[in-house]
């Protein structure tokens, strides 16, 4: 077994809720108690929260909200098809890249923790065990590339809905890939794809959404919130990931058919930096303007003033944008 399928293991065992005793670990997955001891450390050390209690075996903390297959496949209902449930993953994405043209529509992969989750522009994802919901979902199009823009912005309003859905208001888009809630980041995007001789190409929509964070995270370097803070009552993390999960496709599914112009407007309505002086940056270029909405390729307008001294809207596909502070 490979030492990620024995934490896994490990982790199933656990979630009955019983003490379980090193000896009984080892028994059942055919190793030492030294050996048991090791991949606790190592589960520990991704964020799980398992004590151990001399005499009695080790036990998960309460209150941890373990993903479930069967919860999130009964939510899903009859629409439950390519759902993998996994434990700890190098990368969601990478998992559904695995054999991704075996992969049909809509297959998804969620994890509880990303040993090397990734973030836009090379950064990691902090990924936790159990603290957030990550997850990667395929979807093939027949006529390449060209048939994908906007596709990030279009899956930015699925989560923003889901979101609404859930009773937790308030999220916003941040061009071109991250949700806000009041002006903190809760969720980002990370949309990879592989392309085929043929023309076609498949996505994969990786979600990185935060659900309950620690408050002492030194490791990420710009403001951030979570679902928990913002809903009035407590959330089931299966039922988000199953809300999400149904966005997407729903999405995804109308996306193929009809593009990005059908979501142009309602990603402007949750947009949050409209109207603002933002400043957006394009390798060593800055350009400060007052963001306007989004055209029908999904790329930011902003007003410019030109060199003449007179306003120019300007349309950008790429760059990171923040707002300035006047
Ligand atoms: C960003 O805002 O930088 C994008 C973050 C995307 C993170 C998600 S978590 C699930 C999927 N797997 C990854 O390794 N990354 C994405």
């Amino acid at each position: 077994m490979k030492p990620t399928d024995i934490k896994n293991e490990i982790v199933k065992l656990l979630s009955a809720n019983e003490f379980l005793s090193g000896e009984e670990l080892g028994d059942e997955l055919g190793m030492s108690r030294a050996a048991i001891s090791k991949h606790v450390k190592g589960l520990q050390q991704v964020g799980l929260d398992i004590f151990s209690v001399p005499g009695r075996g080790y036990k998960l903390a309460s209150g941890i909200d373990i993903l479930c297959y069967d919860k999130i496949s009964s939510m899903l209902g009859s629409h439950a098809g390519g759902l993998d449930v996994c434990n700890i993953v190098s990368s969601t994405n990478d998992i559904v890249k695995e054999d991704i043209r075996l992969k049909s529509n809509g297959h998804v992969c969620i994890a509880e923790a990303q040993t090397d989750g990734r973030g836009r522009r090379g950064r990691q994802w902090y990924s936790p065990f159990g603290a957030n919901i990550y997850m990667s979902m395929v979807w093939h199009f027949e006529n390449g590339f060209q048939a994908m823009s906007g596709l990030s912005l279009a899956i930015g309003v699925a989560l923003c809905e889901a979101l609404d859905d859930l009773g937790i208001t308030g999220a916003q888009v941040k061009w071109p890939n991250d949700l806000l809630i009041a002006n903190k980041k809760v969720a980002g995007v990370l949309i990879e794809t592989e392309g085929y001789s043929d023309g076609s190409c498949s996505a994969i929509v990786g979600c990185g959404i935060n659900f309950k964070m620690a408050d002492d995270i030194a490791t990420i370097d710009q403001p951030w919130t979570d679902l928990t803070s913002h809903a009035n009552e407590q959330v089931d993390r299966n039922l988000v990931v199953a809300k999400i999960v149904e966005k997407l496709r729903r999405t995804l599914g109308c996306f193929e058919r009809d593009g990005f112009g059908q979501f142009k407007a309602l990603w402007e309505a949750k947009h949050a930096f409209a109207n603002k002086t933002v400043c957006l940056t394009s390798g060593m270029n800055k350009f400060v303007g007052v963001a306007k909405g989004v055209d029908h390729s999904g790329a930011l307008i902003i007003e410019c003033i030109n060199d003449a001294g007179t306003p120019e809207l300007q349309h950008f596909h790429g760059g990171e944008v923040s707002v300035r502070s006047v």
